[in-house]
């Protein structure tokens, strides 16, 4: 063994070059794993701006961490800095010197260590212990205003249902309320959230407002949340569920109690039908980029002066009828919507949709985004999605089975930009 070391050990000269290709490494390894972004710790999907009580405890923990990891590798690193000055071969005569005299243990100093890591392992457990019981359940003395929501995760897409909010069916009875992909909530509420799958392990997170859960094929799971605050918050799937997870992403948006009564009482309402005659909004919303996929390889996106300013207040201007909408072309699109089948897979309450294998589009025109939060929902983007679903999100059922015959993707029924057009002004027309 002393003989191998002999050979691959560098000459003295030679260490000093090794030494520096290390340093350099280090370096280099640490400004890749910052994604050499120092200065922008923030973003949409940021942990560290906390906008909720459950994901500041969670950040409030991390950093507990962080300061006694922080302060044993300080006392440590400076152990061992000391050791590696003090006792190096200074010049090419120390090389063949005798190494220090060897300790065989210390009572004192090993007593010591054992007892300061049961202090520092008590110091992480006590605010652990408190996050795992206030992240367990909504707070007793909350529980009164806790609303209940059921996330379901399918490939690769969310269901939101309101258990507690029921619609009136138009062949009778009722059902809870759903909606996909935009989950709305009143801020200053705690959410119970009910975590469930049709098909394989998802995960639900928003990293601003709680950490992420996973959705477990036949195992109900839990987590609750609060906004402190309105706003439009970015929530993604976080465990690998198959090719599109990377792009299984849906939104929390917080209202006010006030709007979100508001909201509530729209979302129940039958699919609404365009008449001549009736009313529209003047097309001056605010705007904002409310996804960022692009639409082809190397468009460049319109990056607006009011980029992300007031997503909330943009996505507000989208709940209205858009200006200018054609009576006739809605009509039309409506028909293709079942002339299509669309209809077989996708609800439009109150209208002809029934099925369930899709996302529920009573509201759809209504929505920031298409596609599971990749898209923005504009006239444009609705286009190239129905045109090409599968450019946009790889394996999607609309595609395989919808368009396509699975077993031999043979195609099933072709549509035309002006029949695209036709049912884009029907789902926009769904507020
Ligand atoms: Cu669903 Cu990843």
């Amino acid at each position: 063994m002393p003989l191998l070391l002999q050979m691959i050990r560098p000459s003295f000269a030679n260490r000093k070059i090794t030494r520096c290709a290390t340093a350099l490494s280090a370096g280099l390894g640490l400004a890749l794993l910052a994604g050499c972004k120092w200065t922008n710790l923030g973003g949409n999907q940021s942990t560290m701006l906390t906008a909720g009580p459950v994901a500041k405890a969670q950040w409030d923990l991390f950093m507990v961490t962080v300061y006694v990891t922080t302060g044993i590798f300080i006392v440590v690193g400076s152990v061992l800095a000391y050791a590696q000055i003090k006792f190096r071969a200074k010049s090419a005569a120390d090389e063949p010197a005798a190494p220090p005299a060897q300790g065989h243990g210390n009572p004192l100093i090993e007593i010591g260590l054992i007892a300061a890591s049961v202090a520092l392992l008590v110091i992480i457990a006590i605010p652990t212990l408190r996050d795992i019981w206030y992240t367990h359940d909504v707070p007793e003395d909350e529980k009164g205003n806790a609303i209940d929501v059921v996330a379901t995760g399918y490939q690769w897409w969310f269901k939101f249902e309101y258990p507690s909010e029921l619609v009136k069916l138009p062949a009778g009875g009722e059902a809870p309320l759903v909606t996909g992909n935009e989950l709305v909530v009143p801020a200053g509420f705690p959410i119970r959230v009910q975590l469930r799958t049709v098909d394989v392990i998802h995960s639900f997170w928003v990293p601003k407002l709680a950490g992420k859960v996973d959705m477990m094929p036949n195992r109900p799971n839990f987590l609750w949340f609060k906004a402190d605050k309105p706003g439009y918050y970015y929530g993604q799937c976080a465990e690998y569920c198959g090719e599109s997870h990377a792009i299984m992403r849906f939104r929390v948006i917080a209202l006010s109690a006030a709007e979100y009564a508001k909201w509530l009482e729209n979302q129940k309402q039958p699919a609404r039908t365009v008449t001549p005659g009736a009313p529209a909004a003047e097309d001056a919303a605010p705007r904002v980029q409310f996804a960022s996929m692009k639409m082809a390889p190397g468009e460049a996106l319109a990056a607006s002066s009011e980029f992300d300013a007031n997503p909330l207040a943009a996505w507000t201007a989208m709940q209205k009828p858009e200006a200018g909408e054609d009576p006739k072309l809605v009509a039309t699109g409506r028909q293709l919507f079942q002339d299509k089948t669309c209809y077989s897979c996708h609800t439009v309450r109150g209208h002809e949709g029934i099925g369930i294998t899709g996302p529920d589009l009573t509201r759809v025109g209504a929505r920031s985004t298409i596609a599971a939060g990749v898209l923005e929902n504009t006239h444009e983007r609705m286009h190239a999605w129905i045109k090409d679903p599968n450019h946009f999100k790889p394996g999607n059922k609309m595609f395989n089975g919808g368009y396509t015959e699975v077993s031999t993707g043979k195609a099933l029924f072709a549509l035309n930009d002006q029949e695209i057009d036709a049912l884009v002004a029907y789902l926009h027309s769904l507020k």
